[in-house]
């Protein structure tokens, strides 16, 4: 007979780092929904013939370990669509976006420490700060991003971060952007108050016009570790991402990594360097910039047409998602749009602190085209 034991579990995983991203993943298994939930690239872009025939090409290389800070050649890759090509010393291939947080985090992070981040954030990045007993601080953004008005009074009343997690481009999960000067405000208290900014640019290269405000990075190189990933550009299949930052910070990184996961997959590092090699990468992005537009562009009308007066929402210029604010609680609205066949994201899962609760994520990045108008109108009818 089965004894029910009492696990010992480390007493860090009871921060409540809770289990939203899997419940959001849950929610993708049921095709019956009209999903609105996960933020998850189109399938129609993922490019299987090229990578099958790619794949027929690999030497031994692809398929063996890697260095801990990446394959030469995939690294030379993904400097040269940055900004500025870094320092060799400065550049990481991680897997993966999460991974990346997760090293910053192991490299900064001990029991108490400060964590700014956006109100509201990305849920991963809650949950990766959390799980090293950091006290995650949320402050507000508007439709220009985050309010480093606000930011400067908080650092002016004491506040000391250790670190501070910023998606400056198309963010997730409010679908805003951080206007031009708000940048450079902020890399001068990074600067002033000696916090490291950790710049996570998941969505930046889906700008629906192609363009994007200078980086943080490319702003103040000494004061912030960029964290990429190749999820909703390439596939996310392939676990691939990168951090460029100030070298002792990235040699920290590196040390983490080696016992992390040692090195990121050599299949995936040298699919995408081929891929960014033959001008691949370049096609997708244009392709996804097009369709995540006009997704966004019939999600914006739908809104527009069916939404009862009182609810208000962002108007993105690239990414994956709107943030919309309803007059009720959006938790029990989520929870009656699914049974009427309609998934969203209830507001609160994006905050550390419990706001939220009349905010709710639409993702338009998946939803089929023709099921964007029916789906918002659903939700209408249910608020
Ligand atoms: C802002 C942000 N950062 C990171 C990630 C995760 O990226 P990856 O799939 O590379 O771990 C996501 C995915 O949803 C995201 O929205």
């Amino acid at each position: 007979m089965a004894v029910s034991q009492a696990w010992r579990f480390a007493e860090r995983t009871r921060a409540g780092a809770g289990d939203g991203i899997a419940a959001i993943l849950g929610l993708l298994g049921n095709t019956d929904l009209i999903s609105f939930a996960g933020g998850f690239p189109d399938p129609r872009t993922f490019p299987a013939d090229r990578v099958a025939a790619l794949i027929g090409e690999m030497d031994a290389s692809a398929f063996q370990y890697a260095p801990t800070q990446g394959l030469a050649g995939t690294r030379d890759a993904i400097a040269g669509r940055l900004e500025r090509r870094p320092d060799d010393a400065e550049l990481l291939v991680t897997s993966g976006g999460i991974e990346g947080l997760e090293l910053v985090s192991k490299s900064f992070l001990d029991r108490g420490d400060v964590v700014v981040t956006e109100a509201p954030t990305y849920l991963g990045a809650i949950m990766a700060f959390r799980a090293f007993e950091a006290d995650v601080v949320a402050v507000p953004l508007d439709a220009d991003g985050l309010d480093v008005d606000a930011l400067a009074a908080l650092l002016d009343g004491g506040l000391r971060p250790k670190l501070l997690y910023t998606i400056p481009d198309h963010q997730n999960p409010a679908g805003v952007t951080l206007a031009a000067d708000r940048r450079a405000g902020l890399v001068e208290l990074a600067r002033r108050y000696g916090f490291l900014l950790v710049e996570d640019v998941a969505y930046r290269e889906l700008g629906f016009d192609g363009t994007a405000p200078p980086s943080l990075w490319s702003l103040a190189p000494d004061v912030v570790v960029q964290l990429g990933t190749t999820s909703k550009t390439f596939f996310p299949g392939v676990r691939l991402g990168w951090a460029v930052g100030p070298a002792e910070v990235v040699a920290q990184l590196v040390s983490a990594k080696q016992n992390t996961d040692q090195c990121a997959g050599a299949l995936g590092q040298r699919l995408f360097e081929e891929y960014v090699r033959r001008g691949w990468i370049d096609e997708q992005l244009a392709a996804s910039r097009a369709l995540y537009g006009r997704k966004c562009e019939l999600l914006l009308d739908a809104l527009a047409a069916s939404m009862p007066a009182g609810v208000e929402w962002t108007t993105p210029r690239g990414g994956f998602f709107s943030w919309v604010t309803v007059p009720v609680d959006a938790a029990e609205l989520a929870q009656r749009a699914v049974a009427e066949g309609v998934a969203v994201v209830p507001g609160a899962l994006f905050y550390p602190d419990g706001r939220g609760t009349n905010e709710l994520r639409l993702s338009f990045s998946m939803v089929d085209e023709t099921l964007i108008a029916p789906g918002i109108a659903t939700l209408a009818s249910v608020l």
